[in-house]
């Protein structure tokens, strides 16, 4: 089957030195365009607002040289997907992509090779782990596009399009672009942008809206270099993975695409997100249940929902979070700024939280805490709630259109240890928004000045 893998680095032949020089002959566009993006993502920290060091994140090992590349194309993968959307082509496409990938699993440290200058139109495919050896490379250079709508998905349960299962070493990388064609499972709803989508609305009939790549039970796992638009839904997520590190991504779909988080981490440890750039229409990165030891640096969000924990406990549903440092991020025009959402009648907590050198322009609402979470109509009170404690902002400037500070904590269960120093906010006049003050309710905490505007509501020492 492996008609032109290439067996090793060092013995490049000259079919693939001619298959190089061709691929930089055609493309020199394509490839500035890749290190044109990787340049603009390094750029210093905001000036002004320097701290010290935040601890050292968990981040994988670098993978091992690959041993060999298995084009797509060689195991009969057909790159004009872009014109061909039909079922066949799609089922040719996705065994295509399967034999691929489980011929590169039986020597391990290999790469995967989707090429540049391809369009690769499939529909959802797992890639397992399962009796693959580790340390596997999937190098997208060309296009992915999932099918456009709903329609022409499989009828059944299927919540995402390019999964990644049960994975160990495993390294997604490569200048090319995963295109999940959403707009078609976006259209119909009214909605604004500004407001949070109903989880029910994900399902389309019988179809659900499915997350672009989803990561699940991986371990040393890193993405690096590719762009991910105009998911379904989600456009990355990482669900119950330890050690994983996002780099040099781009996430890009229109800000009033409903419930297409950029980055969704949930029951994951040790995750490190830096030098990324997010556009979408939900939460830029969005912080599950059972998500600890976070670092999330150099990051750009807009437009979007911003950096959010939760909403956690929903349906009295027991959730818990700790160790997520947020340093160095830019927000542009997102609806929240920085957020913590916890459902009334959860239990669990939200501990070790650190916020800092964030720089806003035209946020909604810049500092959010809100325990009465709730994106339907009415949401009752609760005598319990997800604890809300230990949470800093330090370094927090820019400007917002709605409001600066909403700390709406919990009757049952306050919120304490709130921490805010170095907060220079300032409204945005124009903006056809119905400015408002700093609100508080059971917030405690502690302020270092300069907090501009002041929040005179936040309740001085604990509960
Ligand atoms: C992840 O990498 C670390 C460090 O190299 C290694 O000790 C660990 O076994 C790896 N985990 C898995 C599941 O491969
Ligand atoms: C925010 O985004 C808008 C486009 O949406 C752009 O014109 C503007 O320059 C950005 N502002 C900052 C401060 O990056
Ligand atoms: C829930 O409690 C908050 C704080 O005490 C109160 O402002 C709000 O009106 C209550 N909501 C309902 C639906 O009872």
């Amino acid at each position: 089957m492996k008609r032109r893998s290439i067996p090793n680095a060092s013995s490049a032949n000259a079919t693939f030195l001619l298959a190089l020089l061709l691929l930089v002959t055609i493309s020199p566009s394509f490839l500035q365009h890749c290190l044109a993006r990787r340049e603009s993502h390094h750029r210093p920290p905001p000036g002004g607002l320097h701290h010290a060091p935040p601890p050292t994140p968990v981040t994988p090992p670098p993978p091992p040289a690959s041993s060999a590349t298995f084009s797509v194309l060689d195991y009969g993968a057909v790159g004009d997907g872009a014109t061909d959307d039909t079922k066949a082509s799609a089922d040719k496409l996705q065994l295509a992509f399967a034999a691929a990938w489980s011929a590169a699993c039986a020597g391990g440290a290999s790469t995967v090779l989707v090429p540049a200058s391809y369009v690769f139109l499939v529909g959802p495919i797992m890639f397992t782990g399962d009796s693959c050896e580790p340390n596997m490379a999937f190098q997208v250079d060309g296009t992915i596009l999932a099918h456009a709508g709903s329609t022409a998905w499989r009828s059944g349960v299927v919540t995402q399009w390019l999964e990644f299962k049960n994975v160990r070493g495993l390294t997604i990388k490569g200048c090319g672009t995963i295109d999940g064609q959403g707009s078609q499972w976006w259209g119909g709803a009214s909605f604004a942008g500004d407001v949070e989508m109903e989880l029910d609305s994900d399902r389309i009939g019988t179809s659900y809206r499915p997350t672009a790549v989803r990561v699940f039970q991986g371990a040393n796992v890193t993405v690096t270099g590719i762009t991910i638009r105009n998911s379904a839904r989600f456009h990355l997520t990482f669900d119950t993975c330890r050690a994983v590190e996002v780099h040099d991504v781009a996430v890009s779909s229109p800000g009033d695409s409903p419930n297409t988080d950029g980055i969704h981490l949930a029951g994951s440890v040790g995750v490190s997100i830096h030098h990324t750039t997010i556009a979408c229409g939900d939460d830029c990165i969005s912080i599950q249940d059972g998500c600890s030891d976070l670092f999330i640096r150099s990051v750009r969000c807009g437009p979007g929902h911003g950096i959010s924990i939760g909403g956690l406990g929903k349906g009295g549903a027991s959730a818990v979070v700790s160790g997520v440092t947020v340093q160095d991020v830019t927000l542009n025009q997102t609806m929240t700024g920085l957020r913590i959402k916890t459902w009334q009648g959860g239990s669990g907590s939200v501990k070790s939280v650190r916020f800092s050198d964030v720089q806003m322009s035209a946020v909604k609402t810049a500092i959010v805490i809100d325990q009465y979470y709730c994106d339907h109509t009415t949401c009752t009170n609760q005598t319990s709630a997800v604890a809300v404690a230990g949470v800093a902002y330090q370094g927090v400037a820019g400007t917002y259109t709605e409001r600066p500070v909403y700390l709406a904590c919990s009757d049952a269960a306050p919120c304490s240890g709130i921490h805010l120093a170095d907060i220079l906010l300032a409204p945005v006049k124009d903006s056809g928004r119905h400015l408002q003050g700093p609100f508080c309710w059971k917030a405690y905490g502690d302020e270092v000045r300069p907090v501009e505007p002041p929040v005179d509501c936040l309740s001085a020492g604990a509960p």
